[in-house]
């Protein structure tokens, strides 16, 4: 059994001071980060702390929370922290190398998954797949198709390959810059989530995006036309495009689309109401 030394910490206590020493360093969610934190070093689920409020912590527990709270004070995101985070039905490595990866992109691997209703074995094509999140989904629920995704990170294609060991799904991943063109296909769908943020903009972002996450995933002037444009000569008769944009950017990314003959153009909002998924099909 493993010795308690005395050093008065119980779960209750350490959640209390980590809640408020976040508060302090200004995380938007410095309870949850506390308990979320704390459940991993305790191989508990957040429940299970509750039920366990009185319970000491060993001096070797409590180090490794203080560790932990203070990398997320230094705002770190959480999910780096934490090093796993899940995304529609999986849980990926989360590291610097790559984006984390986001709820609002659980909404084009929907809109993706719909249009690939009723294609047999169809090829898909993440363009800029980072930590491999929406290739490994795509390929998760909808297992026949053959999914491959590039990245010209090779961080970011590194982290993405022990992903698909991690989950045991067989995507292809290959090193690419979507500025020279897209491999050629014939592809039946082309995914991306594209740098969209403008560059202008990064200073103003929260610091874990703006410290922690890889910029060349943030922004890329551009990159959503090119994809686009890429798009049209890699494309089966009847292939779609799925994007991701950002907030204010999907009328204007609908309307290339329309300019580029893609037919059937739908815009979805994300969960918070954002515009944020364009999507077409080629004639
Ligand atoms: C917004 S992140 C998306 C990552 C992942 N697909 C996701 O949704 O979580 C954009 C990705 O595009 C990659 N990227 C940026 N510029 C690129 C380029 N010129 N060619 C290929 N990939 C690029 C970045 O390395 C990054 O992984």
């Amino acid at each position: 059994m493993t010795s308690i030394e005395p050093n008065g910490r119980t779960i209750g206590s350490v959640l209390r001071r980590s809640t408020d020493y976040l508060v302090a360093r200004g995380s938007e969610t410095p309870r949850l980060d506390a308990e979320r934190l704390l459940s991993k070093v305790l191989g508990l689920e957040r429940i299970e702390l509750y039920m366990a409020l009185d319970r000491p912590l060993t001096s070797s527990e409590l180090e490794v929370a203080r560790e932990l709270v203070v990398r997320r004070g230094a705002r770190e995101p959480l999910q780096y922290v934490l090093g796993v985070w899940g995304f529609r039905r999986l849980t990926l490595n989360v590291d610097p190398r790559a984006l984390i990866p986001r709820p609002e992109t659980e909404t084009l691997v929907e809109r993706a998954l719909l249009l690939l209703t009723g294609r047999d074995a169809p090829r898909v094509l993440d363009v800029g797949t980072g930590s491999g999140a929406i290739a490994l989904a795509v390929k998760d629920e909808h297992p026949d198709a053959r999914v491959s995704g590039f990245d010209f990170s090779p961080d970011a294609l590194a982290l993405a390959s022990e992903n698909a060991a991690l989950t045991g799904l067989a995507v292809d991943l290959f090193r690419g810059d979507l500025f020279d063109g897209l491999p050629i296909g014939p592809w039946d769908l082309v995914v991306s989530n594209p740098p969209y943020v403008d560059a202008s903009d990064v200073p103003n972002l929260e610091p874990e995006v703006r410290d922690w996450e890889p910029h060349e995933a943030l922004t890329a002037d551009g990159a959503i036309a090119a994809v686009a444009r890429g798009a049209v000569g890699v494309l089966a008769d009847d292939g779609g495009i799925v994007l991701e944009v950002g907030a204010g950017q999907a009328e204007a990314a609908a309307d290339l689309l329309e300019e580029l003959g893609f037919q059937d153009v739908r815009v979805t909002p994300d969960l918070r109401g954002v515009d944020r998924v364009v999507e077409g099909v080629r004639p």
